[in-house]
């Protein structure tokens, strides 16, 4: 039987075709991120909704689906929208992108480091501004990137693929983590170390932590202090995993070289001052935006949507246990 799936931002076509070759798919025409109330009003009646970060998805908006809603696929590898505990209650089944985004995210995270590192938005801008008169040889001196010390905070998947990455520069290698992962140091001879010694001995620090109560503010004023003055800060994880404000008295006065950031604390908007800095690359949360990656995610998404419509598993539940909560009356379609 057809089912109403409701999309809450368009994601690539292809996806959205799959979903409507067996159901009833409405896509909010608007290119921008719905409000609560507008949520609440469109996902009335629906037995899938399709989400995306910047969507809350909490008991009131489940509510407001009603009984008949089975599952809420994000299109994002993150999770840090869902209330799951809500969702578990209700019997809904939460699901996510992970895989397909890792080496995107770590091809980013390596881009990230070699534009703040070679100041190439910087260089550019003065070129496209006219300013430049010829070769000379003391402008535009960047920061060593072979050889250098590599830290990375958080060594999950996407962690671990950077540090891969980061071996053709011949790096060395170290990561801190809440246990030593074997994985990394066998593929890539990166070493534990704990975070006062990744503060302090890396060149480039790249954080892959998940965004969690203990890992907000991972780095803040006093972990800034503790870096080296030269060294260049990087983060595609989650934004509030900075204390971005902190951080930009930390560039504003030098106590750092520089940062490249793809998320920030509290998207869209910006820490003030944080635009005016000429030590900052800064970018708007593109790191999965690649064609693949976003088709993938897109193939993920509508897999696990048609699975539950039909009564089958999900293939990426972040939250089994609402599998079994459901009765058959509610599961049958
Ligand atoms: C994710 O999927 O969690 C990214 O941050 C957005 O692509």
């Amino acid at each position: 039987m057809r089912q109403k799936i409701y999309v809450t931002r368009a994601i690539p076509r292809p996806a959205i075709e799959a979903l409507e070759a067996e159901h009833d798919v409405i896509v909010n025409g608007e290119d921008r991120a719905l409000t609560p109330d507008e949520l609440r009003r469109n996902v009335a009646g629906c037995a899938a909704i399709v989400s995306l970060l910047t969507d809350r998805i909490d008991g009131p908006l489940l509510d407001a689906a009603g009984p008949g809603c089975r599952i809420v696929a994000n299109y994002a590898v993150g999770t840090n929208n869902f209330d799951v505990p809500a969702a578990t209650e209700r019997g809904v089944a939460l699901t996510n992108t992970p895989g397909v985004l890792d080496d995107a995210t770590a091809t980013h995270t390596i881009a990230l480091m070699l534009a703040m590192a070679r100041r190439i938005p910087e260089a550019e801008r003065f070129l496209r501004e006219g300013h430049w008169d010829g070769w000379k040889p003391m402008f535009f001196i960047g920061a060593d990137v072979d050889h250098k010390v590599l830290g990375i905070a958080g060594a999950g998947r996407i962690g671990r693929n950077v540090a891969r990455k980061a071996r053709g520069f011949d790096m060395e290698i170290i990561y801190s983590d809440v246990e030593p992962n074997r994985a990394i140091e066998d593929e890539t001879g990166a070493r534990f170390v704990g975070k006062d010694e990744l503060l302090a001995r890396s060149d480039f620090l790249t954080l892959h932590v998940p965004l969690l109560p203990e890992t907000k503010h991972y780095i803040g004023a006093a972990e800034l202090r503790r870096m080296k003055s030269t060294a260049i800060l990087i983060n595609a994880s989650r934004g509030p995993v900075i204390d971005e404000r902190a951080l930009v008295e930390a560039l504003r006065e030098n106590r750092i070289w520089g940062a490249a950031l793809d998320v920030f604390e509290d998207e869209p908007a910006l820490a003030p001052g944080l635009i005016d800095l000429p030590n900052v690359v800064i970018v708007p949360h593109i790191a999965s935006a690649t064609e693949g990656t976003r088709l993938q995610m897109g193939e993920i998404v509508s897999r696990n949507v048609l699975a539950v419509l039909s009564g089958e598993q999900p293939h990426t539940c972040i939250n089994p246990e609402a599998l079994g909560r459901r009765t058959v009356s509610q599961t049958a379609s």
